[in-house]
């Protein structure tokens, strides 16, 4: 039944409560998703931790509510992947309560609640949904491929794929099948410094998936057909492939951090495709030697650069302190540009930006294909290097460092990208897929499809 609110807006009648992880790459989707759905009539709660706590000001449209009771709720530094880890574990225990106590309260007014959209970190609530007998749906901010990954790799520890990594032949023999494009050199990486809690954590991810009722992909189908074939084999629940999310509104304002909006002014002054803009994403943290390494070569490579350097991602420093004066007054004054956050769906729609160096969030990369932007990928930690290794081995739209930050590789690849004819390669491939992306959205298009199914089916329950 449509009913109308008084700012005049239809309505059908249902609200949807939203469930978002306190992290910026899980936010923005999750925030696009709530957005796309009001879009369709649904009223929005948000459920939200107080840290990282979104901005209610820029969603009036949406009600926020924090989760009670968590005042003494840890930060969880999250430059730090090992805490993040340990984060998810703290909230998918401590928090279950408060939480069952809000969906209680909500269940119980005259609107109820529809059905709970959460993201796959949330995988304690599982268990509170099934006792409220409120219907689950997640949203996995990460694409199939990655996520397949993540659903074997209970299986290959059982196998010994994870064994030693020290011998070259083994490092770069491909794992089981269905998992080809991966190797054991991409495992070695995706442990990090925790990889009990981090099996774990995995694993309850996985498990929390394929209990929920469906899934929400931030992805599209053209991309990974193959991918969910095979998903749907072992996870039978429904998959609704509606992304890209960002591309049904204007950019989000979702943000924890000041978009340094001079970044676009920069770029205004250069000629088409010129740029490389570098950024890895919101908790990627580096070394002080692999910084030093990563300025040495986008200034050996004399390509201008847009670089996003996050305060506190440098080991040791608040912020650009380690880089030499005479980087700053030669290279940055002559051809480079640095800011703290950048408004970067703006920075790769804008026609100066020629090339992505990434850490292959699936956010960033996701943004890259859809502005047709070939990519540099390193890779730090989880669905990041499954994502690399698509887009160098499977979709062939970029290279991956292969010996982490090392200048003369990193000169090499900004020049394979920006200035040889393997950069156009590139850029055809994905500029193919910019097209693809377009028409899934268009009407009739497969996201479109996907979306109105993804209506009806909560409009079933
Ligand atoms: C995290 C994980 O690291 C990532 O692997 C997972 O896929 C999602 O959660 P993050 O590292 O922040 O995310 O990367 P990413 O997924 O790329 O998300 C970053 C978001 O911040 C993007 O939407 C990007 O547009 C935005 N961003 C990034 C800015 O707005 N400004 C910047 O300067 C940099």
């Amino acid at each position: 039944m449509n009913t109308t609110t008084t700012t005049g807006k239809l309505t059908n009648g249902h609200r949807l409560v939203l469930l978002p992880l306190p992290f910026q790459g899980h936010l923005n989707p999750m925030l696009q998703l709530a957005n796309i759905l009001h879009s369709k009539g649904f009223s929005i709660t948000i459920l939200h931790t107080r840290f990282n706590s979104p901005n209610p000001t820029n969603y009036p449209h949406f009600t926020f509510l924090p989760i009670p009771d968590t005042a003494g709720e840890p930060n969880p530094l999250i430059s730090d992947v090992g805490m993040v880890i340990r984060f998810l574990h703290y909230i998918n225990i401590s928090f279950v309560d408060p939480i069952r106590g809000c969906l209680e309260r909500l269940m119980s007014e005259d609107d109820g609640v529809a059905c709970l959209i959460t993201d796959a970190q949330w995988f304690g609530i599982q268990s509170v949904a099934d006792e409220l007998k409120l219907p689950r749906i997640v949203h996995r901010t990460s694409n199939i491929s990655s996520f397949l990954f993540f659903a074997a790799y209970s299986r290959l520890t059982d196998t010994g794929c994870f064994g030693s990594f020290s011998d070259e032949e083994t490092k770069s023999k491909s794992l089981a099948k269905g998992l080809e494009p991966l190797n054991h050199q991409d495992l070695s990486k995706f442990l990090t410094s925790d990889p009990e809690s981090a099996c774990k954590v995995i694993e309850l991810m996985v498990e929390g998936t394929k209990r929920a009722r469906a899934v929400i992909w931030n992805t599209f189908k053209e991309l990974e057909e193959g991918e969910l074939e095979a998903l749907s084999q072992d996870f039978p629940n429904p998959h609704f492939l509606i992304g890209p999310f960002h591309k049904y509104f204007p950019a989000s304002s979702s943000s924890l951090l000041a978009q340094d909006q001079t970044s676009i002014s920069w770029l205004d002054k250069h000629p088409p495709k010129s740029v490389l803009y570098v950024s890895f994403g919101s908790i990627v943290k580096l070394e002080k030697s692999e910084f030093l390494e990563i300025a040495w070569g986008l200034a050996n490579s004399k390509q201008p650069f847009l670089w996003v350097v996050r305060p506190g991602s440098i080991g040791g420093s608040e912020w650009l302190e380690p880089l030499p004066d005479e980087f700053l007054e030669r290279i940055v004054e002559g051809r480079g540009y640095i800011v703290k956050w950048a408004p970067q769906q703006d920075v790769l729609a804008h026609r100066a930006t020629g090339g992505f160096w990434t850490h292959n969030g699936w956010n960033s990369t996701l943004e890259s294909i859809c502005e047709g932007v070939p990519m540099i990928c390193s890779p730090a930690f989880g669905d990041q290097l499954p994502n690399a290794r698509y887009v160098s081995d499977v979709w062939k739209i970029g290279v991956e460092l292969q010996n982490g930050f090392e200048r003369e590789e990193i000169e090499s690849a900004i020049k394979r990208v920006m200035v040889n004819a393997e950069g156009l390669e590139f850029r055809n491939k994905i500029t193919n897929l910019k097209w693809k992306v377009n028409r899934c959205l268009e009407k009739g298009g497969s996201s479109y499809s996907s979306l109105e199914d993804l209506v009806s089916y909560i409009l079933s329950f």
